[in-house]
């Protein structure tokens, strides 16, 4: 699955934004506070605004302290799926719980530097997992191969019957590096500046979802 970022789009023209990646499977939504990463972008309303008009279903990804305050009020306003970082997170079973109670799936979002063994308790209760493969906080950063091992580690656990998520990757993911993270066992991609950069995103989509599927029977 691809799901471009909308932090990479023309903030003036968000609707328009949407509707150019309409053949992506799901629409990253990059929610910062300010707080819990050092940049600020785009709330509830926004959300709510944007959810209206996309054509694809929203995986907001909240980047935000205290995200058991907001990540249920997402869920109801029709996302798909709602992740909050396991580090800004005191009860992850809550918070998943809520999440899913109100309709949407559950991620669990961690940093590069955050050990999946340390939440490996409390996956059980979520739908997705996010493998951050940058610091979290702004789009067009460099790709960290270091944090592939655990990409693959997760697709061990899903393979073997131990977790059941879609394990997902955000940060850096282009056409030089998608081969990688689909090998390692990633099932969605999330691409910011190499969908929206592109002159044709929808090119853009179809080229790294070719790319991904080319890397896992090869
Ligand atoms: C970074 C965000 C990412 C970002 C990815 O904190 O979580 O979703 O938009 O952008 P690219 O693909 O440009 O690295
Ligand atoms: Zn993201």
């Amino acid at each position: 699955m691809i799901a471009p970022s909308l932090l990479s789009a023309d903030f003036a023209r968000l609707a328009e934004e949407a509707r150019r990646v309409a053949d992506a499977d799901w629409l990253h939504f990059d929610v910062m506070d300010a707080h819990f990463v050092p940049n600020l972008t785009f709330g509830l309303p926004v959300m709510q605004a944007v959810q209206a008009v996309s054509p694809v279903p929203l995986d907001c990804h909240l980047m935000i302290e205290a995200p058991e305050r907001w990540a249920p009020d997402y869920a109801e306003a029709g996302a798909r799926n709602v992740t909050v970082h396991a580090e800004a997170c005191t009860d992850p079973r809550a918070v998943a719980r809520d999440i899913r109670a109100a309709g949407a799936l559950a991620g669990l979002a961690l940093k590069p530097g955050t050990p999946l063994e340390d939440h490996l308790d409390v996956l059980p209760d979520f739908d997705t997992l996010l493998v951050m493969t940058v610091e979290p906080g702004f789009g067009g950063q460099e790709f960290m191969a270091e944090v592939l091992p655990k990409v693959r580690r997760a697709r061990e656990l899903v393979d073997t019957g131990h977790l059941t998520v879609l394990v997902e990757v955000d940060g850096g993911i282009n056409a030089d590096t998608i081969e990688a993270a689909a090998a390692a066992g990633a099932d969605v991609f999330v691409a910011g500046s190499a969908v929206y950069g592109a002159e044709d995103p929808s090119r853009a989509i179809a080229g790294l979802r070719a790319q991904a599927a080319a890397a896992l029977v090869g």
